[in-house]
């Protein structure tokens, strides 16, 4: 059987939707921690939208497990293939440490984790105030990481369609072609 040549759709759908999901989180966290009349709405938002991220990227881990991304270009520079592999790594693992580091911190601040209406998710760590800030610090650090990470995936992404112009972009950015 011949290699794909692009990323399945439930890959592609994904990919999309998270990248909205996880630009949109980071810019929501850090309104949430500058505006004190901005958190409540703020807050409401972001827990449910984090642990929607974590279900979603579940989902992609395991579509990505029964059907493995296309090769790279063979003429990529190696040192490129090892930064592709290591970022895309990096991000695949904050895509799961930050909602679950978000819902220990909560847990150990001994808040409710609450996701909308009545519906709340049960804690996962016992209140315990110096976990609490350790757990705080994580988040806030890890979300400076992923932000610096995002912005390198997507000057890569750019040099890939624009500058190499090598198919690596439609791989993940073409839409209603047949599989
Ligand atoms: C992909 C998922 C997530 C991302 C990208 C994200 C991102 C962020 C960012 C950027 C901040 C501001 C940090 C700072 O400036 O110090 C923040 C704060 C916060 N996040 Fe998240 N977060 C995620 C998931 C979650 C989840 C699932 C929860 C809880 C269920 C959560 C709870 C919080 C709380 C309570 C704060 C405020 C902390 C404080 O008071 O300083 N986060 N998050
Ligand atoms: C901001 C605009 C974005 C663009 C233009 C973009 C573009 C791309 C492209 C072209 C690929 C395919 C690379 C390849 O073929 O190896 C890709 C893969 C990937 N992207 Fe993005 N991306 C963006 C945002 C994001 C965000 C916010 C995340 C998550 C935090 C993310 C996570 C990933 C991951 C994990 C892969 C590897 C997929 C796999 O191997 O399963 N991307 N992206």
């Amino acid at each position: 059987m011949s290699a794909p040549v692009r990323f399945n759709l439930v890959a592609r759908v994904l990919h999309w939707t998270m990248a909205v999901l996880i630009v949109a989180m980071l810019f929501i966290g850090v309104g949430m921690v500058a505006s004190v009349s901005q958190r409540p709405w703020l807050i409401d938002l972001h827990r449910p939208l984090g642990i929607a991220i974590l279900l979603l990227a579940l989902v992609r881990l395991a579509n990505r497990l029964r059907h493995p991304p296309p090769p790279l270009p063979a003429d990529l520079p190696r040192w490129q293939v090892l930064a592709a592999h290591a970022s895309h790594g990096v991000l695949y693992a904050l895509m799961l440490a930050m909602p679950l580091i978000g819902w220990a911190m909560v847990s150990a601040g001994g808040y409710p984790v609450e996701m909308f209406g009545t519906l709340r998710l049960p804690a996962i760590v016992s209140p315990d105030a110096t976990v609490y800030a350790w757990l705080r610090d994580a988040h806030g650090a890890l979300a400076r990481v992923l932000f610096l990470t995002v912005l390198a995936h997507l000057a890569a992404a750019l040099f890939h369609a624009w500058v190499r112009r090598d198919g690596v972009f439609s791989r993940m950015a073409r839409f209603g072609r047949r599989e």
